[in-house]
Parts: C-alpha cells; sequence; structure tokens
C-alpha cells in the first residue's frame, strides 16, 4: 500500500492564496476591510460607502459616491422578465433558491454576460447589488400575498431595502441596525461561498456564474444558512418565562442527538466572532425599541447554556437572527439578506481573482479498490 500523503479535511487551516479585500485575524479576534476596522465602518459609514471600498480599496470621495448612488439607484427596480421567472417558482420554493434563480435569470439577460473586464465586472456588480433587495423583497411579498412595492431613489440602500420589503421606512434605531448587519455581513475573506466564487472565476466562467455558486454555498445551515436555522431553534426552545431553564433541557436534547447548534462556532475564530459584540449591540436596541425581552432571555439563556456545556461561544448568525426577526422579515429571508450583503465581498473577490489568476484544482490521494482489469 503506497503512503498515503497528509490530508487537509475541509482546507482547514490551508492558505491557498492571497487577498487584500479583507484580514481576519483570530488572534486579535479582528476583521478589517481594506485595512479598516469593521467596528468603525458599522460606526459610521453607509452600506454603499463600504460596498466601493471593497471593490475599490479605498473609501469613496463625495463625487464618487454620488456617482456610485446615481447608477445604483437608477438599477433597483427589476425587469419584467425576472418578475415572470420568479412568480412560475412555486411559492414553497425556498428564498435562496429564488434569488439563485434571478441572478442566473439576469446574466442570461446580460448581452455583456462574458465581458470579464474589471470594467464589465464592475458594472455587473452594481446591477446585482442594486437589484439583490428587490429580489429579497418581492419574494418574500409574494409568499405573503402582498403586491410588489417598487423602489424608491430618494432612499439610501438600506432604507429602500426596508422600504420594498414592508412599505414603510421604519424608525432610523431599525434602519441603522439592518445597515449595521449588512456591513457586517459584506466580507469576510476565503469563507465558504467566497472561495467558491474564486474557484468559479478561475476557470474564467463569467461573474453570474460564480455568484450563483455562492449563493448555492452560503444556502448551507454549516455556513449562511445558519442565522434562519436560529430562529427555527428559538421557536423549538419557546420564547417567553423560563427560558434560561427551557433553554439548557432544549441544549441538552440537541446535543445528545448530536445536532450542530447554529449560531455558535466558527472555523477560524476560536475565541469569538469579532463581529458579534456589534450586532449584539444592534440587537439590543431594537429589543428596547420592539419591548422584547422575551428575545434577550432566549438569547442569553442558549449563550450561557453552550458556553457552559461546550465552551462553543456565538458568531455572527446568531445575533443577526434575532434582529431580522424583531425587524419583522420572514425567517425564510434571513439568509437571502446575507446574500444581498454578501455580493459586495464575492465580487470584489471574483474582481481580485481576475487580476492574477490560477486555475484553482487540488490534488486528491486515493483510496479506492487497487487497479484492475476487465
Ligand atoms: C458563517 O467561514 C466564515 O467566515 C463563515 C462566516 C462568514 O462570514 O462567511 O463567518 C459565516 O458561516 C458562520 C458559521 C455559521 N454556521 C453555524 O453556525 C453552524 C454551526 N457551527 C458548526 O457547524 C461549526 O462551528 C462550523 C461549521 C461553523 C465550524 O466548524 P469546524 O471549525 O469545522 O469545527 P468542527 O465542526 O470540526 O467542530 C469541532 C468540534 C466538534 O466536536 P467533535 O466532533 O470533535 O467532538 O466542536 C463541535 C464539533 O461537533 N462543534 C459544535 C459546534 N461547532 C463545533 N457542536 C455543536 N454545535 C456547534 N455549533
Amino acid at each position: 500500500m503506497t503512503e498515503q500523503p497528509q490530508i487537509f479535511k475541509g482546507l482547514a487551516g490551508v492558505v491557498v492564496d492571497a487577498t487584500a479585500v479583507s484580514k481576519v485575524n483570530p488572534e486579535t479576534n479582528s476583521l478589517l476591510y481594506r485595512g479598516y476596522p469593521v467596528q468603525e465602518l458599522a460606526a459610521s459609514k453607509s452600506f454603499e460607502e463600504v460596498a466601493w471600498l471593497l471593490w475599490h480599496g479605498e473609501l469613496p470621495t463625495a463625487a464618487e459616491l454620488a456617482g456610485f448612488q446615481k447608477s445604483e439607484r437608477a438599477q433597483r427596480a427589476l425587469d419584467a422578465n425576472v418578475k415572470r421567472v420568479i412568480d412560475e417558482l412555486p411559492l414553497t420554493a425556498h428564498p435562496m433558491d429564488v434569488v439563485r434563480t434571478a441572478v442566473s435569470v439576469i446574466g442570461a439577460s446580460d448581452p455583456n454576460t462574458d465581458d470579464s473586464s474589471p470594467e464589465g465586472n464592475l458594472a455587473k456588480s452594481i446591477t446585482l447589488f442594486a437589484k439583490l433587495p428587490a429580489i429579497v423583497s418581492y419574494d418574500q411579498r409574494r409568499r405573503r400575498g402582498e403586491g410588489v412595492i417598487e423602489p424608491r431613489e430618494d432612499l439610501d440602500y438600506s432604507a429602500n431595502f426596508l422600504w420594498m420589503s414592508f412599505g414603510e421606512i421604519p424608525d432610523d434605531v431599525v434602519v441603522d441596525a439592518f445597515r449595521v448587519s449588512l456591513i457586517l455581513y459584506a466580507e469576510h475573506s476565503f469563507n465558504a461561498s467566497t472561495f467558491t466564487a474564486r474557484v468559479i472565476t478561475s476557470t474564467l466562467s463569467d461573474l453570474y456564474s460564480a455568484v450563483t455558486g455562492a449563493i448555492g454555498a452560503l444556502k448551507g445551515p454549516l455556513h449562511g444558512g445558519a442565522n434562519e436555522a436560529v430562529l427555527h431553534i428559538f421557536n423549538e426552545i419557546g420564547f417567553g418565562p423560563d427560558a434560561p431553564a427551557r433553554s439548557e433541557a432544549w441544549l441538552e436534547q440537541a446535543l445528545a442527538e448530536k445536532r450542530k447548534i447554529m449560531g455558535f462556532g466558527h472555523r477560524v475564530y476560536k475565541k469569538g466572532d469579532s463581529r458579534v459584540p456589534t450586532m449584539r449591540k444592534s440587537m439590543v436596541e431594537l429589543i428596547e425599541y420592539y419591548n422584547r425581552p422575551d428575545v434577550l432571555d432566549l438569547y442569553e439563556g442558549l449563550e450561557a447554556a453552550m458556553t457552559e456545556r461546550k465552551g462553543i461561544l456565538p458568531n455572527l448568525d446568531y445575533p443577526s437572527g434575532p434582529a431580522y426577526h424583531l425587524m419583522g422579515f420572514d425567517t425564510l429571508t434571513f439568509t437571502p439578506i446575507f446574500v444581498a450583503a454578501r455580493i459586495t465581498g464575492w465580487t470584489a473577490h471574483i474582481m481580485e481573482q481576475l487580476q492574477a489568476n490560477a486555475l484553482i484544482r487540488p490534488l486528491s490521494a486515493y483510496n479506492g479498490v487497487d487497479e484492475r482489469h476487465l
């Protein structure tokens, strides 16, 4: 038997390339977008400014931001063919499948699909950035039997997303919590969905194909689907009095069944996810605004039980799920919101991959039957 080479299952701990888009540092529990701590960006910048930063490497000047906002706001509405395809899908279709399909339709309808020049890919990135809120809100409203709400050009990205979803502009505390969540979700180096986008891009396929693949990767509950799964867990435990005790009982049962507890743990961060304190602060502001102390009881009850029992800390999906629930989004809409945020990081990595491309094709060891003959 030939000696088996060392295998790095899940590419855990393997550095496969360099990126200048962001730096995730588990030692300092920090996250930098193009050198800026994400907490500073979340405290003072719009999501549009952060998108520009990820794509261009610098924050926009006032003129650049004005030009970007004008171009983005002019593209927010969904084209009739995209609406028609979404309407053909069953109401029971998972919203991540709807988003994935809508992106494919936009790509297939783009006469410049195969223009992978920096200018061409930036234009596609802005188009998807502009249209994803319309896709996400259109699907949520059709599932609810509510009519479509067209975008407004007088609102910034975050307020317009909420306007199209609910037909009203919530108070600043809600818009701000939503903006913070989008910035925190925007980018995170070589996570599974971003790496998927880079693998597809490395074959010189088009940006829409890479984003479609990334959406498929993000849907999984071990990755972006975890924020939806957190609310399923909260609903299993139940809101209301004695949440800490019920959380402990639920956790014992779940661990006995060998279940992964969604919203906890991380492949890179082992001392806690650097983004959690910022998102938790926004979640608590929403809890106070909506007067829902029961949500905090449940949040803290399960967190304490998980820390006590497994010593595993929350990741960003843990506070963002309850925050989106309080904002009024359907649970199934949570991960599509993650798509609308992460489109910025994905497309920044797609453009970076093309700057110094190499086909991504790892090796495999063989553990099948020995050679044999007919
Ligand atoms: C995101 O990569 C990114 O950057 C992703 C992300 C981004 O911004 O792109 O940060 C977004 O995807 C966050 C993660 C969301 N996923 C979840 O919340 C799903 C639940 N989490 C786990 O599945 C797990 O923590 C992972 C997948 C996130 C990370 O797993 P690892 O690093 O591969 O660790 P592991 O699965 O090998 O676990 C090590 C041990 C195991 O115990 P043993 O089998 O060795 O006894 O810890 C246990 C695991 O069972 N463990 C958990 C757990 N996480 C780890 N046990 C129960 N529940 C958990 N959540």
